[in-house]
């Protein structure tokens, strides 16, 4: 069966997510930013985390040149962040504070946590490439709201509880024994 890409899109866009800001370096030193959503979790350990790119991405091959990178996990104050480097080629890091990590890749200010990667594994993903990366090195700051991406659009997390009638008990099971 073939399915439809766009439809693909507008149901993948159901997944809510954090929104990341990737960066490296390249071998002359210029910092290389891009946004993502496609950042996940993998394994514990070993500390290992992923993120994939598209193949027609220009920031691609700087990627795959590099050895390290780090991953800014934005909040809610950094939507303009996000915009900016999702056009890289045209992003004005002077409008943004940032330190360089032990690793030399940005870590941009009002993140609400970043990591310090090795490059451990490149897969092929389709149109994307796929990274699998060692976390050497971590970074939690301040508690603010985190910035969200659904159905195409930024949207803010909300701490109102759930207003869900359970009534197998199975989402209750699982957030008690699942994840966090
Ligand atoms: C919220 C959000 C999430 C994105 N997630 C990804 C992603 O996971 N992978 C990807 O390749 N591009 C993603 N993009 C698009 C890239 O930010 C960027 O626009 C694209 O790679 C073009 O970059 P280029 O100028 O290097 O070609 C995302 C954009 C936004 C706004």
């Amino acid at each position: 069966m073939t399915i439809d890409p766009r439809s693909l899109r507008n149901v993948l866009g159901c997944f809510a997510t954090g929104v990341a800001v990737l960066t490296t370096r390249t071998p002359s030193g210029q910092h290389v930013a891009v946004t993502i959503n496609s950042f996940s979790s993998v394994s514990l350990d070993p500390a290992l985390i992923l993120f994939s790119l598209a193949k027609n991405a220009n920031v691609l091959s700087h990627f795959q040149a590099s050895k390290s990178f780090a991953v800014n996990i934005l909040s809610h104050r950094q939507e303009s962040l996000s915009n900016m480097f999702a056009r890289p080629s045209s992003a004005d890091w002077k409008h943004f504070r940032f330190v360089e990590g032990e690793n030399g890749c940005a870590l941009f200010a009002d993140s609400l946590a970043q990591l310090e990667c090795d490059v451990h594994t490149e897969i092929d993903g389709g149109d994307h490439r796929i990274f699998l990366g060692q976390v050497v090195r971590l970074h939690l700051h301040s508690v603010i709201d985190p910035l969200l991406f659904y159905r195409g659009r930024y949207g803010a997390y909300s701490h109102s509880p759930w207003e869900m009638n359970v009534q197998d008990g199975t989402l209750t099971d699982f957030s008690i024994g699942g994840w966090g």
